[in-house]
Protein backbone atom coordinates (compact mmCIF):
# COMPACT_ATOMS: atom_id res chain seq x y z
CA UNK A 1 0.00 0.00 0.00
CA UNK A 2 2.53 2.32 1.44
CA UNK A 3 4.66 1.78 -2.11
CA UNK A 4 1.40 3.51 -4.27
CA UNK A 5 2.29 6.73 -2.70
CA UNK A 6 4.05 9.83 -4.17
CA UNK A 7 4.50 12.07 -1.14
CA UNK A 8 3.75 13.10 2.00
CA UNK A 9 1.72 15.88 2.72
CA UNK A 10 0.86 15.87 6.47
CA UNK A 11 3.14 13.63 8.48
CA UNK A 12 1.13 11.80 11.63
CA UNK A 13 3.38 14.64 13.74
CA UNK A 14 1.71 17.10 11.79
CA UNK A 15 -2.06 15.72 11.77
CA UNK A 16 -1.44 15.63 15.96
CA UNK A 17 -0.16 19.11 15.58
CA UNK A 18 -3.47 20.68 13.74
CA UNK A 19 -6.43 18.28 15.81
CA UNK A 20 -4.73 19.62 18.92
CA UNK A 21 -5.05 23.41 17.53
CA UNK A 22 -8.58 22.76 16.46
CA UNK A 23 -9.86 20.95 19.43
CA UNK A 24 -8.35 23.66 21.64
CA UNK A 25 -9.81 26.07 19.74
CA UNK A 26 -13.35 24.59 19.24
CA UNK A 27 -12.95 23.77 23.35
CA UNK A 28 -12.72 27.25 23.67
CA UNK A 29 -15.71 28.60 21.23
CA UNK A 30 -18.31 25.68 22.51
CA UNK A 31 -17.72 26.16 26.18
CA UNK A 32 -21.26 27.78 26.53
CA UNK A 33 -22.82 25.86 23.94
CA UNK A 34 -24.84 22.07 23.68
CA UNK A 35 -22.29 20.80 21.51
CA UNK A 36 -22.85 17.68 18.91
CA UNK A 37 -20.24 16.41 16.39
CA UNK A 38 -21.38 15.12 13.52
CA UNK A 39 -18.98 13.19 11.63
CA UNK A 40 -20.06 12.65 7.97
CA UNK A 41 -18.21 8.80 7.29
CA UNK A 42 -16.52 7.44 5.74
CA UNK A 43 -13.68 10.00 5.40
CA UNK A 44 -13.81 11.79 8.48
CA UNK A 45 -13.65 8.95 10.92
CA UNK A 46 -9.84 9.00 12.04
CA UNK A 47 -10.08 12.41 12.04
CA UNK A 48 -13.18 12.96 14.40
CA UNK A 49 -11.58 9.96 16.57
CA UNK A 50 -8.40 12.35 17.02
CA UNK A 51 -10.41 15.56 17.20
CA UNK A 52 -12.95 14.45 19.58
CA UNK A 53 -10.16 13.24 22.23
CA UNK A 54 -8.99 17.18 21.87
CA UNK A 55 -12.17 18.98 23.14
CA UNK A 56 -12.36 19.26 26.66
CA UNK A 57 -15.74 20.24 26.72
CA UNK A 58 -18.89 17.79 27.39
CA UNK A 59 -20.22 17.00 23.66
CA UNK A 60 -22.11 13.85 22.05
CA UNK A 61 -21.35 12.61 19.03
CA UNK A 62 -22.80 11.11 15.98
CA UNK A 63 -22.34 10.02 12.39
CA UNK A 64 -24.67 10.11 9.16
CA UNK A 65 -23.38 8.99 5.54
CA UNK A 66 -23.66 11.76 2.65
CA UNK A 67 -22.20 10.03 -0.74
CA UNK A 68 -21.69 12.69 -3.68
CA UNK A 69 -18.66 10.20 -5.16
CA UNK A 70 -18.63 6.90 -6.37
CA UNK A 71 -15.42 4.84 -6.86
CA UNK A 72 -13.66 7.21 -8.57
CA UNK A 73 -12.19 10.97 -8.81
CA UNK A 74 -15.29 12.63 -10.50
CA UNK A 75 -18.11 14.00 -8.37
CA UNK A 76 -21.64 13.59 -9.57
CA UNK A 77 -24.17 16.06 -9.50
CA UNK A 78 -26.43 14.29 -6.86
CA UNK A 79 -25.56 14.06 -2.78
CA UNK A 80 -27.27 11.00 -1.32
CA UNK A 81 -27.92 10.75 2.38
CA UNK A 82 -27.51 6.87 2.91
CA UNK A 83 -27.27 6.73 7.04
CA UNK A 84 -29.53 9.24 9.19
CA UNK A 85 -28.35 10.55 12.69
CA UNK A 86 -28.99 8.31 15.34
CA UNK A 87 -30.55 11.14 17.73
CA UNK A 88 -33.75 12.14 16.17
CA UNK A 89 -34.40 15.33 17.21
CA UNK A 90 -31.54 17.70 16.99
CA UNK A 91 -33.42 21.13 18.29
CA UNK A 92 -31.19 22.78 20.81
CA UNK A 93 -27.95 21.41 19.55
CA UNK A 94 -24.90 23.25 18.75
CA UNK A 95 -24.32 21.11 15.72
CA UNK A 96 -20.43 20.54 14.29
CA UNK A 97 -20.31 19.47 11.48
CA UNK A 98 -16.90 17.40 11.23
CA UNK A 99 -15.50 16.73 7.39
CA UNK A 100 -12.42 15.19 5.71
CA UNK A 101 -12.00 17.71 2.53
CA UNK A 102 -14.07 20.33 1.47
CA UNK A 103 -13.33 20.20 -1.98
CA UNK A 104 -16.98 21.52 -4.37
CA UNK A 105 -18.64 21.98 -1.08
CA UNK A 106 -21.65 20.51 -2.30
CA UNK A 107 -22.09 18.28 0.20
CA UNK A 108 -21.71 19.85 2.97
CA UNK A 109 -23.76 22.88 1.67
CA UNK A 110 -26.28 20.32 1.33
CA UNK A 111 -25.99 18.90 4.60
CA UNK A 112 -25.75 22.15 6.76
CA UNK A 113 -29.17 22.58 5.19
CA UNK A 114 -31.06 19.82 6.43
CA UNK A 115 -29.59 20.00 9.60
CA UNK A 116 -30.52 23.76 10.01
CA UNK A 117 -33.77 22.53 8.75
CA UNK A 118 -34.51 20.27 11.37
CA UNK A 119 -33.91 22.69 14.06
CA UNK A 120 -30.45 22.68 15.06
CA UNK A 121 -29.33 25.55 17.28
CA UNK A 122 -26.44 26.36 15.06
CA UNK A 123 -24.66 24.38 12.68
CA UNK A 124 -20.39 25.22 12.15
CA UNK A 125 -18.16 23.41 9.98
CA UNK A 126 -14.61 21.88 10.37
CA UNK A 127 -12.92 20.54 7.66
CA UNK A 128 -9.66 18.66 7.90
CA UNK A 129 -8.66 19.77 4.62
CA UNK A 130 -9.75 22.56 2.16
CA UNK A 131 -9.59 22.64 -1.19
CA UNK A 132 -11.07 26.06 -1.83
CA UNK A 133 -10.01 26.09 -5.57
CA UNK A 134 -12.51 23.13 -6.25
CA UNK A 135 -15.10 25.09 -4.96
CA UNK A 136 -18.57 25.27 -6.80
CA UNK A 137 -19.91 28.98 -7.76
CA UNK A 138 -22.90 27.98 -6.39
CA UNK A 139 -21.88 26.99 -3.39
CA UNK A 140 -22.19 29.70 0.16
CA UNK A 141 -20.94 27.52 2.97
CA UNK A 142 -17.28 28.32 4.27
CA UNK A 143 -15.75 26.12 7.21
CA UNK A 144 -15.11 27.87 10.30
CA UNK A 145 -12.70 25.32 11.18
CA UNK A 146 -9.86 24.03 8.78
CA UNK A 147 -6.95 22.29 9.52
CA UNK A 148 -4.67 22.88 6.11
CA UNK A 149 -5.54 24.37 2.95
CA UNK A 150 -4.52 22.00 0.26
CA UNK A 151 -3.62 22.41 -3.57
CA UNK A 152 -6.06 20.72 -6.30
CA UNK A 153 -4.56 17.16 -5.98
CA UNK A 154 -6.09 14.00 -4.96
CA UNK A 155 -5.16 13.50 -1.32
CA UNK A 156 -5.21 9.35 0.56
CA UNK A 157 -4.92 8.32 3.56
CA UNK A 158 -5.91 9.42 7.17
CA UNK A 159 -9.23 7.87 6.56
CA UNK A 160 -9.90 9.65 2.85
CA UNK A 161 -9.65 7.06 0.14
CA UNK A 162 -9.43 6.38 -3.72
CA UNK A 163 -11.62 3.62 -4.50
CA UNK A 164 -12.23 2.85 -0.72
CA UNK A 165 -8.23 2.01 -0.46
CA UNK A 166 -5.81 4.44 1.57
CA UNK A 167 -7.90 5.04 4.45
CA UNK A 168 -5.63 3.19 7.09
CA UNK A 169 -2.84 5.06 6.27
CA UNK A 170 -1.47 6.96 9.32
CA UNK A 171 -0.63 10.04 7.04
CA UNK A 172 -2.15 12.35 4.25
CA UNK A 173 0.11 11.29 0.69
CA UNK A 174 -0.84 11.44 -2.90
CA UNK A 175 -0.91 8.60 -5.19
CA UNK A 176 1.39 6.81 -8.02
CA UNK A 177 -0.06 8.52 -11.05
CA UNK A 178 -0.31 5.25 -12.07
CA UNK A 179 -2.63 4.16 -9.46
CA UNK A 180 -5.33 6.20 -11.17
CA UNK A 181 -4.33 5.23 -14.71
CA UNK A 182 -5.01 1.33 -13.98
CA UNK A 183 -7.74 1.47 -12.07
CA UNK A 184 -10.54 -0.17 -13.42
CA UNK A 185 -13.52 3.18 -13.23
P1 LIG B 1 -17.68 17.84 -2.14
O1 LIG B 1 -19.15 17.74 -2.06
O2 LIG B 1 -17.20 17.95 -3.56
O3 LIG B 1 -17.09 18.94 -1.27
O4 LIG B 1 -17.14 16.42 -1.71
C1 LIG B 1 -16.45 16.20 -0.57
C2 LIG B 1 -16.19 14.72 -0.45
O5 LIG B 1 -15.54 14.20 -1.60
C3 LIG B 1 -15.22 14.49 0.68
O6 LIG B 1 -15.89 14.31 1.89
C4 LIG B 1 -14.48 13.25 0.22
O7 LIG B 1 -15.19 12.10 0.62
C5 LIG B 1 -14.48 13.34 -1.28
N1 LIG B 1 -13.20 13.93 -1.77
C6 LIG B 1 -13.01 15.14 -2.31
N2 LIG B 1 -11.73 15.36 -2.61
C7 LIG B 1 -11.07 14.24 -2.21
C8 LIG B 1 -9.66 13.85 -2.22
O8 LIG B 1 -8.74 14.57 -2.63
N3 LIG B 1 -9.41 12.61 -1.71
C9 LIG B 1 -10.35 11.76 -1.23
N4 LIG B 1 -11.66 12.09 -1.19
C10 LIG B 1 -12.01 13.32 -1.68
MG1 LIG C 1 -16.37 12.53 2.82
Amino acid sequence: MIEDIQEVFYSEAQLQEIVARLGAQISEDFKDKNLLLVSVLKGSVVFMADLMRHITIPCKIDFLTASSYHDNTVPTDEVKITKDLTIQDIQGYDILIVEDILDTGRTLQRLSGILQHKGANSVTICTLLDKPSRRDPSVTISAKYIGATVRNEFVVGYGLDFAQKYRNLPFIGILKPEIYENAVQ
